[in-house]
């Protein structure tokens, strides 16, 4: 090991226990879980913790629709995702809840010295509150009108139509969701958090962490854009902890969650003698945390987490990882197309550690999202584990069961090639390390390539059929098997189902990572038993199958179509170009001023390399009359001009018939 033993302490995002655990949720388990077995392969002290979500609207609002309370439901998909990511072989030292005696207890704790030392104060504001369920309603729980682009049935956060921050205030008509009724405004006092008054300290924080570069231009973003103070209150009704030292105020989700990892690390710490939780989470401590994440809870991780923990007297995280989302076969998962898969439907079908492996394979360091492609998947674990990999076993196990009692040679015939192997060692577990997974699966892949490729030369099959060449066929299979084993000690972290068959044949107990660099002479081997059969292209087939049936009888709309709603929301009208001119330090558009019957409007159109700006004037063509306006390097385009054809030259303006004149609505 080329360092020492250390002490490391590994979250993975809390999942909210109202729902079944999926392919999406997957990827961060299945990466963290690498990561932590590789960890503990290197010989260090490396916990990994994680729990259910359980508290907030949502789940209040969802176990009320079932006619259960909050904990039987999260209780329910608790189990559930226990039971599934234990058959994916993540290997959690401890699952708990944040609906634990544990959390709240250190919560509250957390919660009175942020007060004592003032940076909690309380302030009155006005929610929307619905009369009829008797509620205040969270932010999304209030539609209406999108007061900046005018789409209708926008959420009270955000537009999906702009993409603007909405809030249930300026919605135009807003409605409760929960009843449909128009919500009033009420007054409630609220608990804030000064986050304002780390600015600072986060920043530190920040240079000492070493995050992903596109976290820190996210973080640079939102101190750019200033520190908001963070309201972590909530009014009754409310599934969570009651705030100390109030009647009917609750803790917002957001404040007890990321507290649920040291709660959960807290409930491990009372079940085992050899740690002591202090020693992870006290100010100063010597041990590394980590959480893993997704890109879309960064603020969460990466401003109130680390203020919250050094504002109540606890160390800050040493990183946070965060990565993309999922999509399969190029898209968003979809139920309709059967891509909205179970964890438990794919169990049903396939090997776990198949996509084990198809993940690490995706997985670098980064927040690029990754594409989950079916036909890929089955290509590549075909190809990659049981073309490449088994096979270099497969070969070799027979003969040294069969013809030598199991045993194999006391010497390596190719010294060499077992160094190409073992000289690989630190590469790999460089790779690991920073968590690019792709790159160490590439150069494990390549090493199974060279192994293969001795066997292919050295043909034992052949050899064995010579009586006076056995001796070799000992040695040249104990090289394969050699050369196996020390590519399985590298991709158990991986695949630790087939890594412990594999030691299972091998006859040894455990590995160590350095155990990889040593090979294993005149030991006797167990039969070989098949460690992998190949992926039929029907077994994914059949689970894309049942994921349609999983999912809810068809609505009439979908994700893969838009209503007649969506479409009657485009506002296409006929424009008349009165000016089009090439826009400076831009080589691909023009800038057209566009008469739509009520007034000018500016629209960039990417049609340079098509069109001679002379030409266009006095054209009538397509717009989109209702798209937002978008800010762009050379000025505002508000709107945006029809054309067909994929690009450059190759580029044609939409032109209606004559007689259409600016400001006709498009059918
Ligand atoms: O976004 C989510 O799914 C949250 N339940 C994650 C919480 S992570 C942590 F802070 F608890
Ligand atoms: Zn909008």
């Amino acid at each position: 090991m080329s360092d020492s033993r250390r002490k490391i302490l590994v979250t993975s995002a809390l999942p909210y226990a109202n729902g079944s655990p999926h392919m999406g949720h997957l990827v961060e388990y299945i990466q963290t879980d690498i990561w932590v077995r590789f960890q503990k392969l290197r010989g260090h002290d490396c916990i990994y913790v994680c729990a259910s979500d359980s508290h907030g609207t949502p789940i209040m609002l969802k176990a009320r629709e079932l006619g259960i309370t909050p904990e039987e439901l999260t209780e329910g998909y608790s189990k559930e995702f226990v039971n599934d990511f234990a058959d994916f072989g993540i290997g959690f030292d401890n699952y708990h809840t944040t609906h634990s005696p544990e959390n709240e207890a250190l919560v509250a704790s957390m919660y009175r010295k942020l007060r004592d030392s003032g940076d909690i104060y309380s302030r009155t504001i006005e929610q929307m509150y619905d009369e009829r369920e008797g509620m205040f309603l969270p932010d999304r729980f209030v539609m209406g009108t999108c007061p900046n682009c005018k789409a209708e049935d926008q959420y009270g956060d955000a537009c999906e139509n702009c993409n603007k921050a909405t809030s249930p205030e300026t919605l135009i008509d807003p409605k409760s969701v929960l009843s449909g009724t128009t919500p009033v405004k009420r007054e409630s006092e609220h608990f804030f958090f000064r986050l304002s008054d780390y600015e600072d300290r986060l920043r530190q924080w920040m240079r000492d962490s070493a995050l992903d570069k596109n976290v820190v231009s996210k973080l640079e973003e939102w101190f750019e854009a200033g520190l908001q103070d963070w309201d972590i209150s909530r009014d009754a009704p409310y599934f969570g902890f009651r705030i100390p030292e109030t009647q009917d105020k609750y803790f917002y989700v957001w404040l007890d969650a990321p507290v649920g990892y040291m709660a959960s690390f807290k409930h491990l710490c009372d079940r085992r003698d050899d740690l002591e939780f202090d020693e992870y989470w006290a100010a100063g401590s010597d041990a590394e945390l980590y959480h893993f994440i997704g890109k879309d809870i960064m603020y969460f991780h990466t401003l109130f987490w680390p203020a919250v923990l050094n504002g109540s007297g606890y160390r800050t995280p040493t990183s946070v990882f965060a990565h993309g989302f999922l999509t399969v076969d190029g898209q968003k998962m979809s139920k309709s197309r059967g891509t909205f898969i179970k964890a438990r439907t794919y169990l049903d079908n396939l090997n776990p550690e198949f996509l084990r492996y198809y993940y690490a394979a995706k997985l670098g360091p980064t927040i690029e999202d990754i594409d989950l492609n079916l036909e890929d998947f089955v290509a590549r674990v075909n190809s990659d584990l049981v073309g490449k990999l088994v096979n270099i076993a497969s070969r070799c196990a027979g003969f040294i069961h069969k013809r030598f009692d199991g045993e194999l040679a006391r010497e390596l015939p190719d010294e060499a090639l077992f160094a190409q192997v073992a000289d690989a060692s630190e590469t790999i577990a460089g790779h690991y390390e920073r968590r690019e997974y792709s790159k160490a699966m590439r150069l494990i892949m390549a090493l199974a390539d060279k192994a293969n490729r001795y066997i292919d030369d050295h043909k034992p099959w052949v050899m064995a059929k010579d009586e006076d060449r056995l001796p070799d066929v000992q040695l040249v299979c104990t090289q394969g098997i050699n050369l196996f084993r020390s590519l399985m000690i590298y991709l158990a972290p991986v695949l630790p189902t087939v890594a412990a068959a594999t030691r299972e044949f091998l006859g040894e107990d455990s590995w160590q990572w350095q155990d990889a660099v040593t090979p294993r002479l005149g030991a006797t081997v167990r039969k070989f038993k098949p460690l992998l059969m190949r992926v039929e292209a029907s077994q994914v087939e059949k689970m894309v199958e049942q994921s349609k049936q999983n999912a809810p009888a068809p609505a009439a709309v979908d994700d893969e179509y838009i209503s007649i709603d969506d479409f009657m929301k485009v506002d296409l009208r006929i424009a008349r170009i009165e000016q089009a001119e090439p826009v400076e330090g831009a080589d691909k558009l023009l800038a057209l001023t566009l008469d739509l019957g009520d007034g000018r409007r500016q629209v960039f159109a990417g049609i340079k390399a098509a069109y001679d700006p002379a030409e266009l004037e006095g054209r009538h063509v397509i717009v989109v009359a209702n798209l937002a306006p978008r800010k762009m390097r050379f000025g505002v385009s508000e709107g945006m001009v029809l054309a067909a054809g994929p690009g450059g030259e190759d580029i044609f303006l939409l032109s209606p018939d004559d007689g259409a004149a600016p400001g006709m609505r498009v059918k």
